[in-house]
């Protein structure tokens, strides 16, 4: 053979070996092995469903049920996703040991594209132990207390009180409610600036609450581009714009500020301590802190947002939970008339089942993270009905029980309606669900589960309670128009965990007494 007809073999061989390879990476000679669930891997090399699956995961994997059933690999962007629908076996999943089910490998991922650090698994101990501590039980009271008396300050701040008629003020209800929880939150949690010399504590107070309200309107800004973020794929001005956002909050947030604050709360403070004891360094430490803020805030915010508007387009479900209101206020001896002092309640001393089933119930409908695991090991599933499957090494295993579970026909009819009592039996005792005949040991799962289920979940539930008590005793309250619909879930958003409106809708709002 001549010199030049072998470099043209050469060459033809590495550009066939080329082809050949890109084409294994981009999954076209996958084969699905026996034993393995249904593969779908779309049209388009590589990217298989991606396009589909961004564009609104909720109606993609409506689809995808309904064409392979409750198991399934799907490709997206070079990954192969396999999504469990069983509710009855996400059990099994959440409790598999993190050598072939890891929650870490993702999680770190995330908390680095978005948080800038990357958290260890000695990180994550610490999040769970110090939160076991602080946000249950007797603390959890106490926390309670604090919020309860913060929320006051943010809610009453500049409203005045005494008689006569006031006027009506109007706002967004995602911006009034998101606002008032992060400024409440933020100072229960963060602490409140030490009162300066000649100001009172509630001066001090009165000035971290605004100062808490502008940083709000930055947090909700960097909350945007969360998204964007998680996946890692930026333009140029979201980057700068991300980066901005990020040092101002890291700032905000600097070993040196937070530990000038008054009161900051034993959850953060602890989880700081530790953090610095096994040698996390400053700057990672306000990295560390300002993943406190977001997982405490970014969900909860939107939460409330979910409940308040559906309670103001519900007259019945703002009856049932105003009628439980004045019930447990007439219980505990409280008066809501002018000149006495604000109510106060401790929420583990009273049963508010209307209140507990409407947040539930809202729960169910807005809130829908993805459960992501790293699949370490070639293993077998077993699904709650026997079936048994082999998983591969390498792919990833999601649960997303908003649509296997919480918006399923089966178990909650009309699914896409809002009952508020939808969790309530007649007799105020909680309803149980059940699926092909089966009890549903989680009926919803809006906090995750397993190692890395939200720490946060009785604080959170608290706050929402405690904002709507004091919102519907104090406040006369009505969209400014009452045929508008409640905003759709904004689809970029979906898999993060609460869901966002598309956008905001307006109410008023006036201090009765
Ligand atoms: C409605 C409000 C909230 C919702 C829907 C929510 C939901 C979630 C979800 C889905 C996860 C991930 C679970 C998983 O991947 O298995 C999570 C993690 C977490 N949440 Fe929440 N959360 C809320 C409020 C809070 C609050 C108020 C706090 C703290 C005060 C908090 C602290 C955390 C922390 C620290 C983690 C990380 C846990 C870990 O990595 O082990 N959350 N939350």
């Amino acid at each position: 053979m001549h010199f030049w007809e072998s470099v043209l073999c050469a060459l033809l061989a590495s550009l066939f070996s080329a082809i050949l390879g890109g084409l294994y990476m981009a999954g076209v000679f996958r084969k699905r092995r026996p034993k393995e669930p249904p593969l779908d891997k779309g049209l388009i090399p590589w990217l298989g469903h991606g396009l589909s699956f961004k564009k609104n995961p909720v109606e993609f994997l409506e689809k995808m049920k309904k064409k392979h059933g409750d198991i399934f690999t799907v490709l997206v962007g070079g990954n192969y996703l396999n999504f469990v629908m069983d509710p009855h076996t996400y059990g099994t999943i959440i409790k598999e040991s993190k050598d072939k089910l890891d929650f870490d490998t993702f999680a770190s991922t995330v908390v680095f594209n978005v948080f800038g650090f990357r958290p260890s698994e000695s990180h994550h101990k610490i999040v769970q132990t110090v939160s076991k501590k602080y946000l249950r039980g007797k603390n959890l009271a106490d926390l309670n207390q604090v919020m309860m008396e913060n929320l006051k300050t943010v809610i009453f701040c500049g409203l005045g009180s005494g008689d006569g008629e006031r006027p009506w003020q109007q706002d967004g209800v995602l911006h009034f409610s998101y606002k008032a929880m992060f400024q409440a939150a933020f100072m229960t949690l963060f602490g409140t600036d030490p009162p300066k010399s000649g100001d009172s504590k509630e001066t001090s107070k009165d000035h971290t609450a605004t100062q808490c309200g502008e940083w709000f309107e930055d947090f909700q800004k960097f909350d945007k581009y969360l998204p964007q973020m998680i996946i890692g794929i930026m333009d140029p001005l979201s980057k700068k714009e991300t980066e901005r956002l990020r040092n101002f909050f890291w700032d905000v947030l600097s070993v040196e500020k937070v530990y000038q604050k008054d009161n900051m709360s034993n959850w953060v403070a602890e989880q700081d301590q530790q953090m610095a004891d096994i040698g996390m360094t400053e700057k990672m430490r306000s990295q560390f802190l300002f993943l406190l803020l977001w997982a405490s805030q970014g969900n909860t915010g939107p939460a409330i947002f979910w409940v308040f508007v559906h309670l103001l387009k519900h007259p019945e479900a703002m009856k049932a939970v105003k009628e439980e209101v004045d019930r447990i206020l007439k219980e505990t001896d409280q008066e809501v008339k002018p000149g006495s002092p604000l109510i106060n309640v401790s929420l583990e001393t009273i049963k508010t089942p209307v209140l507990d089933s409407t947040i539930e119930e809202t729960l169910r409908l807005n809130v829908s993270p993805f459960l992501f695991r790293s699949i370490m090991e070639d293993m077998d599933l077993t699904m709650a009905d026997g079936r048994e499957y082999s998983l591969r090494k390498g792919d990833q295993l999601l649960l997303f029980p908003f649509v296997g579970l919480q918006i399923d026909p089966e178990i909650y009819p009309d699914p896409q309606t809002f009952k508020y009592d939808r969790f309530l039996n007649p007799d105020g005792t909680k309803k149980e669900f059940y699926k092909n005949g089966e009890k549903l040991k989680y009926p919803i799962m809006p906090w995750g589960g397993g190692p890395s289920m939200c720490p946060g979940r009785f604080f959170a539930v608290s706050e929402m309670k405690m904002f709507v008590i004091l919102m519907v005793t104090y406040f006369d309250m009505e969209l400014v128009n009452k045929e508008e619909k409640i905003p759709p879930a904004d689809a970029s958003h979906c898999g993060i965990g609460t869901s966002h409106p598309s956008h905001d809708i307006q109410f008023r709002y006036r201090r009765r007494i």
